[in-house]
């Protein structure tokens, strides 16, 4: 609550104890609750304080309590907090528990859903406004890799747009890098995310699947690629529960790394490491630029060589 809604709010039940005081009766509580609000304002100050503190003492908590009910509309609208710019605050969070709440969250919308709401409400739950007021039922729409086309794992988005949501213009791209360039190269699910179905320690009470998985690295942060790889390394139908199941894991994996990657960055231990040696040097030509020639007509930052070989450099 910033100073002017806590003043202006601490005013009104003031002006209203006030108002009673004077008259001593309830008299006038109700031309009080009535009164526009620029009357309210308007007590002149010397008379707030000439009023002894035995008569505000002596007024009834009753009478105060319904002066404050009675409060005309308009001016209970005034003391509305308004929404804080980007970014939003953090505080350092759990991360095994917002694996596991991620992992719900997939069960109740999937998994760009689950990633999104796992680190909102957890912050919701430590930090209270603004992130009570921050809707997650749209990030549905990551389901699947873009209503289920397959473009960017939706776990990754979600993960993305909530880091993106607490991390400042200055920094947001560094760290939502981090994520995007630590998911191609990370097994899916990871071994915290199958002992913890396997023990029943996630949050859900029927598992699609407990089972202990086979774990596959995506080499690529698309959903398409990432479930096709596992389903070819698992044996089992993209269409199955246990695919289903994999994915809330994954989806646990990811929220929970996102959620590391912010606790670094609130604690100032937070390092970039992106790229590897060999993708640093396939950018230095082939990165977004105006030098068409040099190579400049492609975009993007991933693991180059997990999908083209290195090629001489002619001079
Ligand atoms: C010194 C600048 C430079 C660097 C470094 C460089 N490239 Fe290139 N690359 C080029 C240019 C220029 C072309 C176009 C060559 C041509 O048309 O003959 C090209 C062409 C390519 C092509 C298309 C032609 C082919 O050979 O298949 C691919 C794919 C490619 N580069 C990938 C990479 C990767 C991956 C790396 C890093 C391992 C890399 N390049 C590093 C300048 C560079
Ligand atoms: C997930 C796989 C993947 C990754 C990672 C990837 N590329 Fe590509 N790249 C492709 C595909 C697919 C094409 C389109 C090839 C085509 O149409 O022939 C392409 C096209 C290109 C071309 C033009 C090829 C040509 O024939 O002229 C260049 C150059 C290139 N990529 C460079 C890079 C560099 C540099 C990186 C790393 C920063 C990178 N790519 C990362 C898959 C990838």
């Amino acid at each position: 609550m910033d100073e002017n809604t806590l003043s202006r709010r601490r005013f009104l039940i003031e002006t209203g104890s006030l108002a009673t005081g004077f008259v001593t009766g309830a008299g006038l509580v109700g031309l009080a609750a009535c009164a526009p609000k620029e009357v309210i304002k308007e007590v002149p100050k010397e008379v707030i304080k000439e009023v002894p503190k035995e008569v505000i003492k002596e007024v009834p908590k009753e009478v105060i309590r319904e002066v404050v009910k009675e409060v005309p509309k308009e001016v209970i609208k005034e003391v509305v907090k308004e929404v804080p710019k980007w970014p939003w605050p953090y505080v350092q969070l759990d991360v095994e528990q917002v694996r596991k709440k991620a992992h719900l969250g997939y069960y109740q919308a999937s998994c760009c859903y689950g990633a999104f709401w796992a680190v909102v409400d957890s912050l919701r739950e430590k930090i209270g406004f603004p992130y009570t007021q921050m809707p997650t039922d749209f990030m549905i729409f990551g389901v699947g890799g873009v209503a289920d086309t397959g473009g960017l794992c939706g776990a990754l988005t979600g993960a993305t747009a909530a880091m993106t949501l607490v991390l400042g213009k200055d920094d947001w791209k560094k760290v939502v890098k981090e994520l995007m360039n630590w998911y191609p190269k990370t097994p899916f699910p990871s071994d915290i995310s199958n002992q913890y179905a396997k023990d029943h320690k996630f949050l859900v009470d029927k598992y699609k699947s407990d089972k202990v998985f086979v774990s596959s690295v995506a080499r690529s942060t698309l959903c398409h690629i990432s479930v096709t790889k596992w389903c070819k390394a698992s044996g089992f139908a993209s269409g199955s529960d246990e695919r289903s199941e994999r994915c809330g894991r994954l989806t646990g994996d990811v929220a929970a790394q996102a959620v590391l990657l912010l606790n670094q960055y609130a604690d100032k231990s937070f390092k970039s490491v992106v790229a590897s040696a060999a993708t640093a040097e396939c950018v230095t030509c082939h990165t977004l630029g105006k030098d068409y020639k040099i190579g400049q007509y492609t975009r993007g930052e991933e693991e180059c060589v997990v999908c083209h070989k290195p090629h001489e450099i002619k001079k």
